[in-house]
């Protein structure tokens, strides 16, 4: 499949929480690449609760002398009983200065990855920070831009839209996830103010959610809640569109 990173443009609509979601329910092995700006894992701190000790990640990688391949395949860790593995976040905003120059060689490193089977996601944080992963966001075969409905949010979300829809070369494709679709505005009044499509729409679904974000333990038959039910349709949604695109690559039309 592919690269895929995930993004927001205020208010902390779920980034952390999709990202995760979606790669531990993702048909094949996935990286899992924190790279927020902000700092402090969110993994580490949230998924885990603070039970598992930061060992290496980020800054490791952007400190090494050795092939970025080599350095990558050493930081990644496995989530146990998984097919996830991930590379943690840098530990704090200080470091994000030391990672700005990672972000292009990584950004090539990830795309090879494909090569061995290995699909990435990215946690890109929210937009316009310091040291913010651009180049990862430039390079992924579709990045995808989080949000809410509420209108401070659609505010905050038309403005990087914009920035999104001029990427750089015809390969660049973004979308746009919704959380708490309707709260108040439909997907349908989305797309038409941002002018990007939404790819799919996840519930407001708290309980769940803090599985994810803080390794509550999981309510009662999870797989079929919504939230992971939509986080498996979105799957199928970011396949279908990553796969399209290709296509159309190959045969050389527009979209
Ligand atoms: N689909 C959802 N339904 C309900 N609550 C959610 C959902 N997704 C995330 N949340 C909750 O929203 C809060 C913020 O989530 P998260 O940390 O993933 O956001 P973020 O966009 O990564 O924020 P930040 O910009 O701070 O990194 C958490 O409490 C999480 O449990
Ligand atoms: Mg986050």
């Amino acid at each position: 499949m592919a690269v895929l990173a995930l993004a927001s443009a205020s208010g902390s609509p779920g980034v952390t929480t999709t990202a995760l979601g979606l790669a531990l329910l993702w048909p094949r092995p996935v990286l899992l690449v924190e790279a927020d700006p902000t700092g402090g894992s969110n993994l580490l701190a949230g998924y885990f609760r603070g039970t598992r000790e930061y060992e290496a990640g980020l800054i490791e990688l952007a400190l090494t002398a050795s092939d970025l391949e080599d350095a990558l395949a050493d930081v990644a860790r496995p989530i146990e009983g998984t097919t996830v593995s991930f590379v943690a976040g840098i530990r704090s905003h200080t470091q994000a200065r030391a990672v700005r120059d990672l972000w292009a060689p990584l950004a090539q490193t990830l795309a090879d990855l494909e090569s061995t089977g290995q699909d990435v996601i990215v946690d890109a944080g929210r937009l316009g920070m310091h040291g913010s992963p651009e180049p990862l966001l430039e390079a992924a075969d579709l990045a995808l831009l989080l949000s809410r409905t509420t209108l401070p949010n659609l505010s905050a979300l038309r403005s990087w839209a914009e920035t999104f829809r001029r990427g750089p070369g015809d390969w660049h494709q973004s979308s746009v996830i919704l959380v708490g679709e309707g709260q108040p505005y439909t997907a349908r009044e989305v797309s038409g103010v941002v002018n990007l499509p939404v790819l799919a729409s996840l519930p407001d679904d708290p309980d769940s959610a803090a599985v994810f974000s803080r390794g509550a333990a999981p309510p009662k038959r999870f797989q079929t809640r919504p939230l992971a039910r939509a986080l498996t349709s979105a799957i199928a949604a970011i396949h279908s569109t990553i796969a399209g695109r290709r296509t159309e690559l190959l045969e050389g039309t527009p979209s």
